[in-house]
């Protein structure tokens, strides 16, 4: 471990009893008994008919649960970041697509083809840089091409496919944990960008899985979680789910993470994947590129973990990937609030691209990747 500072106490309720506890009435956090015990950013409403979701725009002053019927509500939860996050927004596009065509069961074949093609098309036009949907969105409509018999037999095959993908992100994600856990030394200071945790996925996260996985086998393990400009991923949603696990976390504004690394706070850096390119460039949350510059400076591993279906062996290298560009008013009112001149023009990419040599290892569900990188025969099945 680099020296500088201790490690900031590990919150002593741990082993729970599940991963994500609510704290107890006698917490200070009292107010998160009204959340339910276990994080599941994606899954089905009881009756089967929606894509329940937690609203990850209101995050951490309100919980909200939202139930995704139609396609507009689909590509609108998409699109806004009501759910986010590579695995994540795979996962809802795959669900979503089932609970957007339930109505157009009874239609005739033809119909209900022209329909399908259609609604994926208008869920994978929602976001472009996640290769997750796309991944997802293609797996559903193999699944379609092989099904047989009436749109709803062929409706049933999509349902079965989309609670798959569900359950192997799950799988990967506790895989990827179990993995990662070997490069948590104990007391490990860990710094992550964004949200890459189980608001992110189907399961207990990427980046965050492994000090998950840690914190499960009582090692004391702390988080400095950038707060993530412009939309606050890191201090809304990652200090929201590592506080209510019990797990030690700080919250940091993106431009301090250099004097942490400086000062020798910080043993290593784990962030998450939007997509990986064959060459092992890596797509990932506007800023991630800036830490990877920094934690080299510094001398700081940098990890990337992501799951099989985040890696795109079609993309040669990063300059391929197409990365999405969002609205001025996320930068210049964020949350309401003007902080910067109307006359400005705003710069606002989602993600930046960092270079695969700046990636000390891939901590993937198959294992970790060390360089010299080469995924192009990688990829989600
Ligand atoms: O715009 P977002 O919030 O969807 O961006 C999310 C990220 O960049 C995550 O780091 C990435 O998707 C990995 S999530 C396991």
């Amino acid at each position: 471990m680099r020296g500088g500072r201790a490690a900031p106490p590990f919150h002593a309720r741990w082993p729970p009893d599940s991963f994500f506890p609510v704290p107890s009435a006698t917490s200070s956090a009292a107010s998160t008994t009204r959340h339910p015990r276990v994080i599941e950013a994606v899954r089905w409403s009881p009756d089967g008919t929606a894509v329940r979701i937690i609203d990850q725009r209101v995050l951490p002053g309100d919980y909200v649960e939202l139930d995704l019927r139609t396609l507009a509500e689909v590509c609108d939860a998409i699109a806004t970041l009501a759910v986010r996050g590579a695995p994540a927004i795979g996962v809802a596009g795959a669900m979503g697509l089932v609970a957007s065509l339930a109505p157009h069961a009874n239609a005739a074949s033809d119909a209900f083809a022209g329909r399908l093609a259609m609604h994926a098309e208008r869920i994978r036009a929602t976001r472009p840089t996640a290769v997750n949907l796309p991944w997802a969105l293609d797996r559903m409509l193999r699944r379609a091409e092989r099904a047989t018999g009436a749109p709803r037999e062929i409706l049933d095959s999509l349902r079965d496919e989309a609670t798959s993908i569900l359950a192997e992100d799950r799988a990967m994600c506790r895989s990827i944990g179990e993995h990662g856990v070997a490069l948590l030394t104990p007391g490990a200071r860990v710094l992550t960008h964004c949200n890459a945790g189980a608001l992110a996925t189907g399961g207990m996260g990427t980046a965050l899985a492994p000090i998950y996985v840690a914190a499960e086998r009582g090692a004391a393990v702390s988080v400095f979680a950038d707060e993530t400009r412009p939309l606050l991923q890191g201090s809304r949603l990652t200090a929201w789910e590592l506080a209510r696990a019990g797990i030690a976390v700080t919250v940091l504004t993106d431009g301090m993470a250099a004097s942490l690394m400086q000062r020798g706070s910080i043993d290593l850096c784990i962030v998450g994947a939007d997509r990986i390119a064959a060459s092992g460039d890596v797509a990932n949350k506007i800023g991630t590129y800036s830490l990877a510059i920094v934690a080299r400076h510094h001398g700081v591993p940098f990890y990337v973990a992501a799951p099989s279906s985040t890696i795109d062996p079609a993309v040669p290298d990063g300059e391929a990937i197409v990365i999405e560009q969002r609205g001025a008013d996320e930068v210049r009112r964020p949350f309401g609030r003007l902080i910067a001149p109307e006359e400005a023009a705003v710069y606002n990419p989602a993600f930046d691209v960092t270079p695969g040599e700046m990636v000390t290892a891939f901590v993937t569900d198959r294992g970790i990747v060390r360089p010299p990188y080469d995924f192009s025969r990688w990829g989600g099945e």
